[in-house]
């Protein structure tokens, strides 16, 4: 996944990264907000993983590559399952993240966070928009409090959200 690029300059290993990060602060926000329920180990492992089609889709001179955007969820999905195994709720983030293309809509709650991650994301790096650093770099903050690495500024990853 590093070796392939997805939008502008960024690989498909960073955007995926990307993707897993946004979904996992809105899944955050609406559990503490609206007291939702999220399946986070999902939501992360198949956010992670939503891209994993491992070839250059730029390439064009390949026959199938012109519907990557229609094919690739399906393809990344049983990759994925392949090589990783996965559960039903992350079958269903992989293989319609990118409804409305998939004509089938998401099942589950973590399947639209993907989903919307994974467009905002693509917008941010296809346009070189960098408004995302802020809300990665909360994200990066909230983890390293969790992972207690920011002790000594006296505030725990409770206050932090
Ligand atoms: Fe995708
Ligand atoms: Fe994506």
């Amino acid at each position: 996944m590093k070796n392939f690029t997805q939008h502008g300059n960024t690989t498909v290993f960073e955007h995926c990264v990307s993707v897993a990060k946004f979904s996992l602060l809105m899944a955050q926000y609406l559990e503490k907000m609206f007291k939702l329920k999220f399946d986070k180990d999902s939501l992360v492992r198949a956010a992670l993983l939503h891209d994993y089609f491992l070839y250059d889709w730029h390439d064009k001179t390949v026959p199938g590559h012109n519907i990557h955007g229609f094919t690739h969820p399906r393809t990344a999905m049983l990759n994925a399952d392949r090589d990783f195994g996965l559960n039903e709720v992350e079958k269903d983030i992989i293989s319609k993240h990118m409804f409305p293309l998939t004509i089938m809509p998401p099942r589950y709650r973590e399947s639209v966070l993907v989903t919307l991650a994974d467009k905002w994301c693509a917008l941010c790096e296809t346009f070189k928009v960098d408004v995302s650093s802020y809300i990665i770099y909360r994200v990066n903050y909230r983890i390293a409090l969790a992972n207690g690495e920011l002790e000594a500024e006296g505030q725990t990853a409770e206050q932090a959200l």
